[in-house]
């Protein structure tokens, strides 16, 4: 488990682009060293604008796309093709206009697909398709790098506070009801799976975030402040602007 390491940067444009220029280096390093990186998007503002900076970023080529194997923390359990759906804002902020294999882009199920509108068992189908692309004795593949992004309560991925689902210690994903942030209805990794990754990065800017960044990063418990229990195995980072760190000691 890793400490969390804080980086503030000085508005959420730079934030953004310096996140991307680190997602396209942390992308570029795995492949040397394996051929392969494999990546864990996040929706929101700050999520998708990062995709968007790494389109935009002149350093793009510097991955082999084809060789990236692409998932999602949560995702908003709405028609394939509703524009509020995670995937669809990352397709048209990235992965649409780069060379990504299909076969190793793994978008969570949507309520029109083969699950209908039982949000339960697509959750249950992602968790086997994890475990199915994970190392031996593992459910959840060695994720290079989950990014997150951080809500005004503290919620994370679509886990929000006081929910059964912030608290499950066993299953890698789940469906997500009543939620507060609409859509009412998600799916989400937990906090075990989450915490399977390699680097996690929380991003988030705005004042509005900064008593839960201050709290999560001040010893909050998970069940309260769910972004307080996001830690990579190897490296935790809170990529932040200064108003999102405004309340930080
Ligand atoms: C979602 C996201 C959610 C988001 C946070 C922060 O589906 O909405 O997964 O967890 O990252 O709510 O969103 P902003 O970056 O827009 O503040």
């Amino acid at each position: 488990m890793s400490r969390p390491e804080t980086l503030v940067h000085p508005g959420g444009d730079v934030l953004a682009a310096a996140v991307a220029a680190r997602l396209i280096t942390a992308i570029a390093d795995a492949q040397t060293v394996r051929g392969s990186a494999s990546v864990v998007l996040t929706g929101g503002r700050t999520g998708i604008g990062v995709l968007e900076q790494v389109r935009q970023s002149p350093a793009l080529s510097a991955v082999e796309w084809s060789a990236v194997d692409v998932f999602w923390g949560d995702e908003r359990f709405l028609p394939a093709d509703d524009g509020e759906r995670n995937e669809v804002q990352a397709r048209q902020a990235l992965l649409d206009h780069v060379g990504v294999d299909p076969s190793r882009v793994h978008p969570m199920a949507p309520s029109d697909g083969e699950f209908g509108s039982d949000a339960d068992a697509a959750a249950a189908h992602y968790a086997e398709l994890l475990a199915g692309l994970a190392p031996a004795g593992a459910s959840v593949p060695s994720f290079d790098v989950l990014m997150l992004g951080v809500g005004e309560e503290g919620h994370t991925a679509s886990l929000f506070p006081g929910t059964p689902y912030v608290r499950e210690e066993s299953r890698t994903v789940v469906g997500v009801h009543d939620c507060p942030k609409p859509p009412p209805t998600r799916i989400s990794l937990t906090l075990p799976a989450i915490g399977a990754a390699s680097e996690v990065w929380l991003m988030t800017t705005g004042e509005a975030k900064a008593e839960p960044v201050a709290a999560a990063l001040n010893g909050a418990k998970p069940v309260d402040i769910p972004a307080a229990g996001a830690v990579g195995r190897d490296r935790t980072l809170w990529l932040l602007d200064t108003a999102a760190a405004s309340a930080l000691r």
